[in-house]
């Protein structure tokens, strides 16, 4: 069953589908591993912001179709504390960039159902898959199908796009990897609701009570999220108790009032943020959360994710075409370099947004001070629109 390709990935999220789909492009051939099945991997729900650059790249790939149908464009953002509500016109203030809200899981679907009309291959529902070798010119991958048969993937080279928990962090000797974390001391918790749109654009809320976040999944589904404590049991959170917090937390400016519908989905996350500087050994490589993780205030999870790919795509393509290897030697530092200032913007969001009973007293007026700069200066807003449409790329 063994058979050797060049590029072996593991991981059928953002990073590997992209990767997949960028290596094809280049006519480089490359086999997916997943250990959750079809169903969990297209209907697990994540954030939903694309970056403008990110829209253009599926356009370009033409992988675009329905995201340009059924997405939502926003030329900007609402920006709420206390009894102040501000817009940030991100379309005017970039230039003409915008953002797209359309949800990871349907950007999933897309990018498979393509990946297999190409030809491509995804095994789902695999197990006990581990990286060997990878400090040789010769790395494999070894794992079960969904059937228990064991298999074997002999690759030029090795891609861990396999999030936080996956192995492709591990098979990189603890000694290599030098990681920096931050956790905070609260979460979020989202719900799905049938609900009618309550707003034409995302709301991020400072409230005394703590943030909350208005998003939209389509007309008739919103998202919507609370900061809660990250250890809060979801049992504790009945209906009536999350739209209670959301009409408190929302509902400050003015007359305006939130459009409640049946709560059908809800769940509570924590809130952290992690960079392994090693992303690679020798000639396995790490992409997106298996690399990174920032917290979702600013957006930018999956955005990150294919920013990491495109560099390692074109890095590989050099590789395995020419015979080139700088690409491969600048990979980790090219991609850190936006990976830090994407973990500065989402933690920069979610300190200056949420309530933190930890801060002393002095640095809550800082971040109230944050906020009133922001309200007021044409040169912070504009700051923050450059990141949240996503910085250029750098050579
Ligand atoms: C979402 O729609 O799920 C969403 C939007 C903006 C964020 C985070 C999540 O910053």
């Amino acid at each position: 069953m063994s058979q050797r390709i060049p590029v072996g990935i593991v991981g059928c999220g953002p990073a590997g589908l992209f990767l997949a789909h960028l290596l094809h492009r280049a006519g480089i051939e490359s086999v997916i591993l997943e250990n959750r099945s079809r169903e969990a991997v297209e209907g697990t729900i994540r954030a939903g912001v694309l970056e403008h650059w990110v829209t253009e790249l599926m356009r370009e790939m033409g992988l675009g179709e329905r995201m340009a149908r059924e997405g939502h464009f926003h030329t900007g953002i609402t920006l709420q504390y206390g009894p102040n509500r501000f817009h940030l016109d991100m379309e005017e203030l970039t230039g003409g960039k915008r953002v797209t809200v359309y949800p990871q899981h349907e950007v999933l679907i897309d990018l498979i159902g393509a990946r297999l009309a190409d030809g491509g291959t995804i095994h789902f529902g695999v197990s006990e898959t581990a990286f060997h070798d990878v400090d040789t010119d010769t790395p494999r991958i070894t794992f079960r199908h969904a059937d228990g048969t064991p298999d074997e993937l002999r690759c030029d080279y090795v891609v861990g796009a396999d999030g936080f928990h996956g192995p492709g962090r591990q098979a990189i000797p603890a000694a290599d990897r030098r990681e920096y974390s931050k956790t905070y001391p609260f979460g979020w918790l989202g719900i799905l609701a049938r609900a009618p749109t309550s707003w034409h654009e995302l709301i991020y809320a400072r409230h005394e009570d703590g943030f909350a976040l208005l998003s939209t999944r389509s007309p008739e589904i919103q998202r919507l999220y609370i900061q809660c404590d990250p250890r809060d049991d979801i049992a504790n959170w009945p209906d009536e108790r999350i739209w209670a917090a959301l009409h408190r937390r929302l509902e400050t400016a003015g007359d305006w009032r939130l459009a409640e519908g049946a709560i059908f989905q809800k769940g509570i996350i924590p809130l952290r943020s992690f960079v392994c500087e090693t992303m690679r050994h020798g000639r396995l490589f790490l992409a997106g959360d298996a690399a990174h993780i920032v917290p979702p205030t600013g957006a930018k999870g999956l955005n990150l994710a294919v920013a990491d790919v495109l560099v390692l795509s074109r890095a590989l393509e050099e590789a395995i075409r020419r015979n080139r290897t700088d690409g491969l030697d600048s990979y980790a530092a090219t991609a850190l370099r936006r990976i830090w200032k994407a973990e500065r913007f989402s933690w920069m969001m979610t300190t200056m947004l949420h309530r933190d009973d930890t801060e002393t007293a002095f640095e809550h007026r800082i971040r109230m001070a944050d906020l009133d700069f922001l309200a007021g200066s044409r040169n912070a807003q504009a700051a923050l629109a450059e990141n949240y449409v996503g910085l250029p790329f750098e050579a």
